[in-house]
């Protein structure tokens, strides 16, 4: 397609004239059927949900259309209206437009829609079975056409992938406000999200997936490899390093798919089960894990050699996590550390696969008899608990790594509870590891994308990147020492570490003095014209963006982890503050109604007013989560809250006092 006919397209919207069907790709990952939840008057509400993008003399053929999709899908996504451009975050100057931001953010949502990137993109599914960015094909091509309209002084508002319009505001307001499963919280039950999601009127978006800021797999790679890093430091008990250790989990999908890279990266053995060998070989063959094994006998074998011969080397078991477990148990073959990344916050829809069953059998029970599948999901995940149990018992260091295995083991009615009965026999990776050592200080998920996906930017981005960081090291307490030579590691690495999929886009955990400091070289040397326009932006799992009382704040002991203030505070802050777009989620990561998340993506364009707007925002958007983690006593986050009071005297913030325990025990 010609760079006019792929700008004509996105400027057309919603076509006056009915596109072609087109045929049903079988060569993509699709999105399993969804279960029934609807009645025939829901229905009939659902197809009516769905005709109002379209005027009235298309609706005879659209409706039995649509009606059929609900049938065989489970919803409606309005295949017909596809575009024909392809899907892939393009240079920003080939976006039609009147506002460099707005394409900005068209870059960015074909990024999370791009075939190499999204898990299922005819379903326009992101990440996690279930994080959308749009509910259907209209909707995407409402927002395109929006975008590509918009100027400076308006703002375009985003209903659960639905845009409801533009809005006049200013030029400092942010162009796209998205909001994404916000409903009333009695209403926020999974099978309300299924019925909302299956009437067109909410969707799930994860964590960046609804919010444009997906950059692959390479995203979790750096988080994953510094909770194995750190996690390496507390099993360690000579100060050996993770040579000749295994590390057994599972998942090679959206996200779980960076496991093995991040195991290579932290220098261990790896195994990763997988049951979906689509997931398995595409992992494969993008070069994310090394070997691909199907029987337990040889796993068994290969994981002995590579132990003997202290091998850095990432190894997919094609099967169910279970059996690995239980087989390792059986042939008493140590796990050093222990995980799992199945989509467990979306137990019923595709999300964790029982054991014993085949992939189709499952996806077939999953929606013809949904009962008996959460029947088998739970006899699963008590099978799993027992088997993990019986390798900590010997000395696995074992932690959820935020996919809600510990709570739904624990609604399974696993052996999964401390013997308080109130708190999991295993901590959280945020409880552990994350939280104290990273987002107290103000450290996360910081990213860039260079839009104009030159590879050279990319190039550029991570050599100013990490002269940043070496300065500030120079002068850092020596609390973050350890953070700041991890991260500096990390960006020396990321070239060779080949990285990107889809856009050129970098992850880098920094703190607030880091990213605030990266940003503004960034925007300098943007108007200096080394490198073009760069979008930055963050995972709304970080210091501030999220709360989620048994992931983000976790490692919160105040009572405040059930409150979502700060996750609230968090998008209206930045969104005043400069942000481009702005997003807060009902759900991401662990589930609906399980969490609030919110985060932001900002154009730095070389302007005056991009480093102005990057300094208050970023400034805000670390320090409002630094001040709630110090209220809540955390003692790495009063530390770092008094230094960024020493930095800015605008700053004040409200400092706890501790109660001595002795006193409040004579009391009670
Ligand atoms: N810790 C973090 O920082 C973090 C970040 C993002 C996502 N997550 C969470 O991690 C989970 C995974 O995310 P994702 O994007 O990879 O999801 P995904 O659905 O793309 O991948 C999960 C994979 O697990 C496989 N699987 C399911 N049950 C299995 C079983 N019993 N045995 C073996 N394989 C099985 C699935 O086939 C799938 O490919 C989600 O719950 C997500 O919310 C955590």
């Amino acid at each position: 397609m010609t760079l006019e006919a792929f700008r004509k397209e996105l400027k057309e919207g919603i076509p006056s004239v009915l596109p072609a069907i087109q045929d049903y790709d079988t060569s993509l990952n699709h999105a399993p059927k969804r279960k029934e939840i609807l009645s025939t008057e829901e229905k009939k509400l659902a197809l009516k949900n769905a005709l109002r993008y379209f005027p009235v003399e298309q609706h005879t053929v659209l409706a039995p259309e649509f009606a059929e999709e609900m049938k065989n899908y489970g919803r409606i996504y309005m295949l017909r209206f596809k575009p024909k451009h392809k899907m892939y975050a393009r240079n920003i100057t080939d976006y039609p437009g009147e506002s460099l931001q707005a394409k900005s953010i068209m870059l960015m949502i074909q990024n999370n829609l791009d075939h190499a990137i999204a898990q299922h993109p005819d379903e326009l599914i992101t990440y996690g079975g279930n994080g959308a960015v749009f509910q259907n094909w209209a909707q995407y091509r409402l927002c395109m056409q929006y975008l590509t309209e918009m100027t400076d002084e308006q703002t375009l508002t985003i209903y659960s992938g639905h845009p409801m319009g533009l809005y006049p505001s200013h030029k400092d307001a942010p162009r796209v406000i998205v909001t994404n499963g916000m409903v009333i919280p009695n209403y926020s039950k999974p099978d309300d999200l299924e019925k909302l999601n299956a009437l067109g009127v909410s969707q799930y978006g994860q964590m960046t997936a609804g919010s444009y800021m997906y950059i692959g797999p390479q995203g979790i790679v750096h988080g994953t490899t510094i909770t194995l890093l750190n996690g390496g430091r507390k099993i360690s008990k000579n100060g050996e390093g993770l040579a000749g250790k295994l590390f057994v989990t599972a998942g090679l999908g959206g996200m779980s798919g960076a496991q093995p890279k991040a195991g290579n990266i932290a220098g261990c053995i790896s195994v990763t089960a997988e049951v979906n060998t689509k997931a398995t070989y595409t992992r494969h063959s993008q070069g994310w894990v090394d070997e691909v094994i199907t029987n337990l006998d040889d796993l068994c074998a290969r994981v002995n050699l590579a132990k003997k011969n202290k091998e850095v080397v990432s190894i997919a078991y094609q099967g169910n996590i279970v059996d690995v477990w239980e087989k390792f148990d059986q042939e008493n073959v140590y796990i050093d550390l222990g995980s799992d990344q199945t989509s467990l916050h979306n137990p019923w829809a595709g999300g964790y696969y029982p054991v014993g069953i085949s992939l189709d059998e499952a996806n077939e029970m999953m929606a013809s008899n949904p009962d008996l599948f959460k029947e088998k999901i739970q006899e699963t995940l008590r099978r799993h608990v027992a088997a993990v149990n019986k390798h900590t018992a010997k000395g696995t260091y074992f932690f959820d790594y935020g996919n809600a295995f510990l709570l739904e083991a624990s609604r399974a009615g696993a052996d999964i509870m401390a013997e308080d009965g109130i708190n999991f026999r295993y901590a959280s990776y945020v409880q552990d590891i994350m939280g104290p050592m990273c987002f107290d200080y103000g450290f996360g998920p910081f990213r860039w994308v260079c839009a104009t996906a030159k590879a050279e930017d990319l190039e550029q981005t991570d050599r100013i990147a990490c002269e940043v960081l070496e300065e500030i090291m120079k002068v850092s307490p020596v609390e973050i020492q350890q953070q700041m030579a991890d991260n500096i590691r990390w960006i020396k690495g990321a070239q060779e570490n080949k990285l990107v999929v889809g856009s050129q886009a970098r992850i880098l955990y920094a703190d607030a003095e880091g990213r605030i400091k990266i940003a503004a070289a960034f925007n300098k040397a943007i108007k200096e014209g080394l490198i073009g326009p760069v979008v930055l932006g963050r995972d709304h799992h970080d210091v501030s963006g999220t709360d989620s009382p048994y992931r983000e704040t976790s490692n919160i002991y105040d009572g405040s982890r059930y409150t979502a203030d700060m996750a609230i505070q968090n998008v209206i802050g930045d969104s005043f503050r400069g942000a481009t777009w702005v997003s807060i989620h009902n759900g991401g990561g662990v589930g609906w109604g399980e969490v609030i998340n919110g985060g932001f993506g900002m154009l730095l364009d070389g302007t005056d007013d991009t480093d102005r707007r990057l300094r208050s925002m970023l400034f805000w958007d670390v320090n409002n989560g630094i001040s709630r983690r110090s209220w809540a006593r955390n003692d790495e986050a009063v530390f770092a809250i008094k230094r960024a009071m020493a930095t800015e005297p605008l700053l004040k913030v409200t400092i706890p006092n501790y109660a001595d325990d002795d006193l409040i025990n004579t009391i009670y």
